[in-house]
This record gives structure tokens, sequence and C-alpha cells, in this order.
């Protein structure tokens, strides 16, 4: 057993992008996440521009690249606009990162403390699985926006000593909360060397396990372990194709990312069925689940224990699963770029720690569905 490397949370969740403007007005007019820091010519980084939205707890980083020759350029070539860092907020980010260095992880970044008037931050990175990354950011001792050559966005800027013009708007908030989980999409018989890899290098633990017979349709089948860090603040399941008799999601997934990657990002709210509707007002696409799903859920689970209202539910095709500990609602969206790559979860957990289990089949028919459409199943 490894010890569990002190991990504080998430600190934000960084898309590499082909136009992290446009990204930065989708998330904030379609998932109300308001504008809160940027850096870019403007500010004098002058290879990229990066925009910084926030919701509850959550905090997105858009970053594109300026020329032809940048990193993040052909990054966006390779995968289309996918997310590239998963970065945890660490009580030390020098000593996380020897940690991690020395349990095996491969180095993307040196240690460094970078600074400007509002304090010091320390940063490194390791790498994970395909292109992406995991950052460890140690922020304690830093009181601006979001990091040091970041100018603040929005009604507090100017107080806050933008040099900048910039501004935006915020946005409006559809109560989504916090991130739940985010679940990675590996190639088929690599899920254990990275569950081998998060058990080793974050001492991290396996919550549960879904054999191809738990996720399977009558076209494709796929495994799933869950890693967490024994609290519930970090939850990462990663996902590997599993043999069937057509192409599976997963790898439909890795056809178009050209790499493994983050599949999904799981966002929690305290009231599914207000954010569902806000979220589709704003003009945000789901996954649909046949109306006989319905029927079923009200035979198949114990509602005793159930305080939620199935008609609406079913109104705006919300999926529901129970189990020992109590339930959870969830919905899955569309595809949010060109490629069939990230997509997104909004959950609502009322006891129970499980990922839907019982909603997986009509999830991935759902799914499928949409493969065939694209020509990919
Ligand atoms: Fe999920």
């Amino acid at each position: 057993m490894t010890d569990l490397m002190p991990i504080l949370g998430y600190h934000h969740i960084e898309f590499y992008v082909g136009n992290a403007k446009q990204a930065a007005h989708y998330y904030r007019t379609a998932f109300g996440f308001t504008p809160v820091a940027y850096a870019g010519p403007e500010t004098g980084v002058r290879d990229r521009a990066c925009w910084v939205l926030a919701q509850g707890d959550i905090r997105f980083v858009f970053t594109a690249g300026l020329g032809p020759d940048h990193d993040v350029v052909r990054h966006q070539r390779d995968h289309g606009d996918g997310v590239k860092d998963v970065a945890f907020a660490v009580p030390d980010a020098e000593e996380a990162f020897r940690m991690a260095i020395e349990r095996g992880a491969q180095p993307y970044r040196e240690p460094e403390i970078i600074s400007d008037d509002h304090g010091k931050v320390t940063v490194s990175a390791i790498k994970a699985y395909g292109e992406t990354i995991h950052s460890f950011v140690d922020a304690a001792g830093y009181s601006g926006a979001y990091l040091p050559g970041y100018a603040a966005l929005g009604p507090d800027a100017e107080s806050a000593g933008t040099k900048t013009a910039l501004t935006a708007q915020p946005g409006e908030g559809v109560g989504i909360e916090v991130v739940d989980h985010i679940v990675a999409n590996v190639e088929l018989g690599r899920m254990d060397d990275w569950v081998d890899f998060y058990a080793g290098v974050m001492g991290f633990t396996q919550l549960v396990h879904y054999d191809d017979e738990a996720i399977k349709t009558e076209y494709s089948a796929l495994m799933s372990k869950v890693l967490w860090d024994g609290v519930g603040r970090i939850k990462l399941p990663i996902n590997e194709p599993a043999r069937g008799k057509r192409k599976s999601q997963i790898e439909e997934y890795l056809d178009y990312y050209h790499a493994p990657g983050v599949q999904h990002l799981a966002l929690a709210t305290a009231d599914i069925v207000a954010t569902v509707e806000a979220l589709r007002a704003n003009g945000v696409r789901f996954m649909r689940v046949p109306d006989t799903y319905y029927a079923d859920v009200r035979g198949r689970l114990d509602w005793s224990a159930i305080d939620e209202d199935l008609d609406a539910l079913a109104d705006q095709n919300i999926l529901i699963d129970a189990d020992d500990e109590g339930y959870l609602l969830q919905i899955f969206s569309e595809p949010v770029q060109d490629r069939p790559t990230v997509f997104f979860e909004i959950i609502e957990r009322h006891g129970s720690r499980g990922f839907g289990e019982g909603n997986f089949k009509a999830l991935f028919e759902a799914i499928e569905r949409e493969q065939d459409v694209r020509g990919n199943l």
C-alpha cells in the first residue's frame, strides 16, 4: 500500500481548444459559468489566450494557441477540443511532485514558483493517460483571481488592479456546484495499468469494478474501474473497450480523440430538474432514453426510499438508479464539440456512491443510436 498523496480537491480543469474566446462564450451562455480571469496578448502573454470560468467550486480554463507551431494548436489538431489538465490543489506542489516521481510518474513540469502582486503559487505537473496531465497547485498564499499572470474579469476587475480593458458578463448559474467524477477512456488492455498508476502514484484505492457483463448491449461492451481518494473528493473511473459485435463507444472516442483522454466530466447539482431545465433552455442537448425506461424503473426500483416525482424526471429525461446506500439522478449531454469525444454528466446524489449501473444498458443503447447516426457503430 502506498500512502495517500495529500490532495485537497480539484484546482481547475484545463481544456485545449481551437478558439478559447468562443469556448468561453459557450460555457458562459450554455452552462452558466462566469468568466473570472484571462491571460493573453492584452496581459502580456504573446503566444496563447486563456479564459478562466467558474461556477460553484468548479473552475474551467479554456486555452488556445495563437500560432501554427504552438503546442496547444498541435494538441487541438491531433485531438480536437479536449481536456489537457485535471489539476489538483495540494498543500505542497514540490513535495507532491517529488513523491509522484519517486513512485514512478513521468514528469511534465518541474516545480516552479510563480508570483505577482497578489502573492505566490507553486506549480508542478506529471503525465497521465494519453496527453492528459495532472498539475499540482499550491495556491494557499495567493489572493488573485486565478493564478499569477492572469487578469481578473468581471465587476471587481478594476479593484483587483486589472491592467486591461477586458470585461466579461457574468454567467447565469444553472446550479452546478462541484466536480463529482472525471472519466478516462483508455485503450483495450490498458485499464489495469492506469489503475496501478493511480494506486501506486496517488495512493488511490478501487471503489468499484464494472465488468463487461455489467456494461453491455447487444452490440458492444466496456469495462470500468473507479479509483478514488477514499473520501470522495476525487473519483476517477477508467474505461476500456471490451470485445463486442460492433464498435463500442470507447473505440469511437479513441478513433476521434486519437489517444486516451477524458471522456466525460460529471458535475453535481442539488436540484437536477432545475439545472437540466436551465441547460435545455440555454440550448444544451442531452442523450435520450426511450419512454419505456420510466415504466421499467417504476417497477425495478424500491420507491419507498426515493423522494422524487418520476413524472418530473421523465419530462426532462433524467435517469434514476438506487443501491443499498441511497439513490442518484443523472443525465448525459451530447458531445460538446464536433468530434464525438468529450461530454458532460449532470448528477444529483442522495446517499448513493454509485455511477448509475442500473442505467448503463439504457444509456449505452441511447449512445449507440447516436453512434449509428454518425456511421460509427
Ligand atoms: Fe459518469
